[in-house]
Order: structure tokens, then C-alpha cells, then sequence
């Protein structure tokens, strides 16, 4: 069986968010069970020059892009045992960011079609194609518009994952003909509520869909997670599963981790987590305290990851309680400006980082005591499970994937601090309960070894993967 991952980022060439872990570590882990698994992601300005230096050149092909054609350039790089194919065209990305430019809309039009114009000029033949996020969702639709008869692509399968059904691709119908180039005949395949919405369309004519826990599976049938998707999921249920993710755990291992002061495992979590904890206060200025909680967050500053809550409750927790809090991530003016505020008012207790800094974010999963995640919504959410793998107990909101990795630890046998309802006051009880469980000092420390303890590797995931990929061939 062979599979070609489609995304627009992936781990360790570019990233923004968690689809890049998971199509840097989930195909490593197909290639273990000995599936032929290869990625395929857009050339980026920001791909780092020694990746860049692996690269070699394959060839190069022109693409159809609505009525014009465009160069793209098919380079290969191996990472571990995965080929990853890197599509260039400068025009299209050699630009800041990955995302955000006024023509994103023509650049993944771009990018979905080369990936399937391409197949031809390599050696690789894929039985499954599976497509991730918005910037891909054109993938599944121009096969089935203009692929699936033509003789050389017959039988393959199309996958549609969706990490974040927030973020759907929506454009003006104008677009259509002129960017995406769908005929006007077939343009009620992407067509929603009036616009182009390419999820809709990944959706209408993927041969399954999925999604990365199967509590947000669930969610995403009803329209307060939805963001106006659930019709048209309810009436394609019966191809809809959500397989949960795993983390690299070679990456991200308290053992091995290079970028910690101290490594440590599950026999030396208290001497090792003791001096992160030290080490990370004496760099960002807090008092050097081993016996105060310490709370991270490492999160994007958006309204979904329920900082919302965090915002009612953080200047009262901060005044009233023994604490400390720090915070790393960067997002909206509205929340980044609120942490700089508590910054100010809280300068013995709270420190917020604004940025994306992979290495400090591993030095607060060492050092942190607990980890906060009170999402509104959470397709999966991995930072829980890196937060369990460095004895960081996660406070979360049972939703999505969160709920799905992460139990109440008050019947003596969870991971973690967990509460339902979307509210400040119940995250506040629960903020208190895990402060109290972190004062028992003998009954904390079996907790962090069953956090340390838990399997989150991709495993059991992969597997799942393999085995819905196999039931579709079959059909
Ligand atoms: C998105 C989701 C996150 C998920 C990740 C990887 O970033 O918001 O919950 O873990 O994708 O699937």
C-alpha cells in the first residue's frame, strides 16, 4: 500500500500549528509498520538552508491554474525513512509566512493541483491520497472533477482530514472559474451559504473523511463546534471517524531532550523537573521558589483556546494565591495586550513570552507543574499530551481531544484535572482542586509518574489509519 500526505506544513521544514507535528510524525510512524508512506507540502522561503542543502531535484512539470499554467519545480529530501516532496514556485512562496497573503486562495489552488499533475513524473504511485486542512481540500475535489476517469489515476482514494473545521477556505464565488478554474456546470460541488468553501467541497467528494480525535468527530455533527459545516457532515456521517493523534515521543523525551537544562525520566522526575523549575525562574526573573505551583501555558493567543475564561478569573487567581504562571505564544492584540497588562500588575508571579520558540516552550514543559488548556474547542490539542510526557499535569476542558486523552485524576487513577462546562468558575475549581492535589507532595508524585506513564505515541493511531486505508481499498 502506498500513501501520499498531503499538507500544507510538516515538522521539521515548516510549521505554524499541529498539522505540522502530525505530517512530521505520523508517516515516520507508517513507514515503521512498513506502509510506503510520502509527504507532499508547498517550497517555502522560510524552509531552513540545511534541509534545503538535502534537497535534490526531481523535476519539473507545468501546472494548470484555472487558464494559466504555471511552473512548479518537484524537489525530494529524506527525513528518517519518509520522502518528503517539496513543490516550488516562487512566485507562489517565496514570500514571509505561510499563510495570510491576499492570494492564498490561488497559491494552495496552485499547490493542490500540482500534487495531483505530478504523480505521473514519479516513482511512486499512491493507492491513497490524504489531504489535510483547507489548503489541500482542492486535492480530493480536482481529483474527482478531472482525475478520477482518466485511465492512469483510476483507483486511487481520496482522504479529507480536518484538523480545524474553523478554518474552511471560504471565498467569493467569482473566484471560481478564474482561480480555481471549476467550470460553472460544477461549481455546486464547492458552493456553500453563498461562497466557495473548499472544506465543503473536500468533504462532498473525498471517499472518507476524518478528523484527529473522535470526540470532535462527534462535536463537529452539531453547529455550536461546526462553524456552519454540520449539515453537510450530518448527511455524510456514515464516512466521517476521528482517530486521535500521538506525539513524537523521540522529540519530545525528558530523557533525551537536549534543549532542557536537566533531562530526567520516570525513576528522576523530582531532582530533574526541581532544577527546570529553578533554571527556567532564574532566566525569565521570577523568584526562585521550588514549593510554589507553577502554571504553563504554551498556546496560540486565540479566542478557541478559551482564554476567554483565563481572562475572567487571572488577576483574582494571581492576587489571591501563592502561584506562578508563564505563558508563551503569540495571537491576538486583545489577549496578548491582556497577559502584558497581568505582566505588569503580577511581576513577582507572571511572565508572558510572545512568539514561537520551540526551544523555550520544551523548558516550560520541563519546568512547569501543571498545564493549562481550558479550549472552548480542541480538535486534539497536543500540547496535553507533550505536557504529560515531561510530568506536567494538564488542568483541560473536556473537549475534542482533550477529553479523549485526558481523565479526572480525582478517582485515583487520571491523568489529569478536567471540567465540562465552558465557564471561568468551574475552570477556577478546578485550578484550586489541582492545587490542593499539588500540596500532597507523596500523592502528586505518583500522579506525575502516571502522567509520565501514559501512551501517546502514535501507535495506536497509525494503526487505526492503516486499517481504515485498507478497508477502503477493499471496497
Ligand atoms: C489543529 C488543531 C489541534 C490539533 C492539530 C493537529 O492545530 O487545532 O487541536 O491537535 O491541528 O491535528
Amino acid at each position: 500500500m502506498k500513501v501520499l500526505y498531503v499538507a500544507s506544513e510538516a515538522q521539521p521544514f515548516a510549521a505554524s500549528g499541529g498539522l505540522a507535528d502530525v505530517a512530521g510524525s505520523l508517516p515516520q510512524a507508517m513507514r515503521q509498520r512498513l506502509i510506503g508512506c510520502r509527504v507532499v507540502m508547498p517550497l517555502y522561503e522560510s524552509v531552513p538552508q540545511e534541509l534545503r542543502d538535502q534537497m535534490q531535484f526531481i523535476t519539473s512539470l507545468s501546472v494548470p491554474v484555472a487558464w494559466r499554467r504555471q511552473y512548479c519545480g518537484v524537489f525530494e529530501a529524506k527525513v528518517g525513512s519518509v520522502i518528503y516532496y517539496l513543490l516550488d514556485n516562487q512566485y507562489y512562496f517565496k514570500r514571509k509566512g505561510l499563510y495570510g497573503h491576499y492570494d492564498d486562495a490561488e497559491r494552495f489552488a496552485f499547490f493542490s493541483r500540482a500534487v495531483l499533475e505530478m504523480l505521473p513524473y514519479l516513482d511512486f504511485k499512491p493507492d491513497i491520497i490524504n489531504a489535510n486542512d483547507w489548503q489541500a481540500a482542492l486535492v480530493p475535489v480536482y481529483y474527482d472533477m478531472f482525475y478520477s476517469r482518466n485511465e492512469w489515476y483510476s483507483g486511487i482514494k481520496t482522504i479529507f482530514t480536518i484538523h480545524n473545521i474553523q478554518y474552511q477556505g471560504k471565498y467569493g464565488l467569482e473566484l471560481s472559474e478564474d482561480v480555481f478554474g471549476i467550470p460553472r456546470d460544477q461549481r455546486h460541488i464547492v458552493e456553500y451559504d453563498g461562497c466557495i468553501n473548499l472544506m465543503k467541497g473536500a468533504i462532498e467528494t473525498a471517499h472518507r473523511v476524518t478528523t484527529v480525535s473522535p470526540t470532535y468527530a462527534r462535536e463537529i455533527l452539531d453547529p455550536w463546534f461546526s462553524h456552519g459545516l454540520d449539515p453537510i457532515l450530518r448527511e455524510r456521517e456514515w464516512k466521517l471517524t476521528g482517530i486521535l493523534n500521538g506525539i513524537d515521543t523521540e522529540l519530545y523525551d525528558p530523557s533525551t531532550d537536549g534543549m532542557i537544562y536537566r533531562k530526567y525520566d520516570c525513576e528522576t522526575f523530582a531532582e530533574g523537573k526541581a532544577e527546570n523549575k529553578r533554571e527556567l525562574q532564574r532566566r525569565l526573573y521570577l523568584p526562585e521558589r521550588p514549593e510554589v505551583p507553577l502554571i504553563g501555558m504554551v498556546t496560540r493567543m486565540v479566542s478557541h483556546k478559551g482564554l476567554d475564561l483565563v481572562r475572567d478569573i487571572l488577576d483574582d487567581l494571581l492576587y489571591n494565591n501563592d502561584i506562578q504562571f508563564v505563558i508563551l505564544g503569540s495571537g491576538d492584540w486583545e489577549y496578548e495586550s491582556f497577559f502584558r497588562e497581568m505582566q505588569e500588575r503580577h511581576k513577582d508571579k507572571l511572565v508572558a513570552c510572545f512568539g514561537y520558540i520551540p526551544e523555550l516552550s520544551h523548558k516550560i514543559y520541563a519546568a512547569a507543574d501543571l498545564f493549562l488548556m481550558p479550549s472552548k474547542s480542541e480538535p486534539c490539542g497536543l500540547s496535553q499530551m507533550l505536557a504529560l510526557r515531561y510530568g506536567t499535569i494538564p488542568i483541560v476542558r473536556e473537549t475534542g481531544g482533550l477529553g479523549d486523552s485526558i481523565t479526572d485524576s480525582g478517582d485515583g487513577e487520571g491523568n489529569g484535572f478536567t471540567f465540562k462546562s465552558y465557564s471561568s468558575g468551574d475552570m477556577r475549581y478546578c485550578i484550586e482542586r489541582a492545587f490542593m492535589g499539588f500540596a500532597d507532595k507523596e500523592g502528586w508524585s505518583i500522579l506525575v509518574r502516571r502522567a509520565m506513564e501514559s501512551d501517546n505515541s502514535w501507535g495506536k493511531s497509525a494503526n487505526a489509519y492503516i486499517k481504515l486505508y485498507k478497508s477502503l481499498l477493499k471496497e
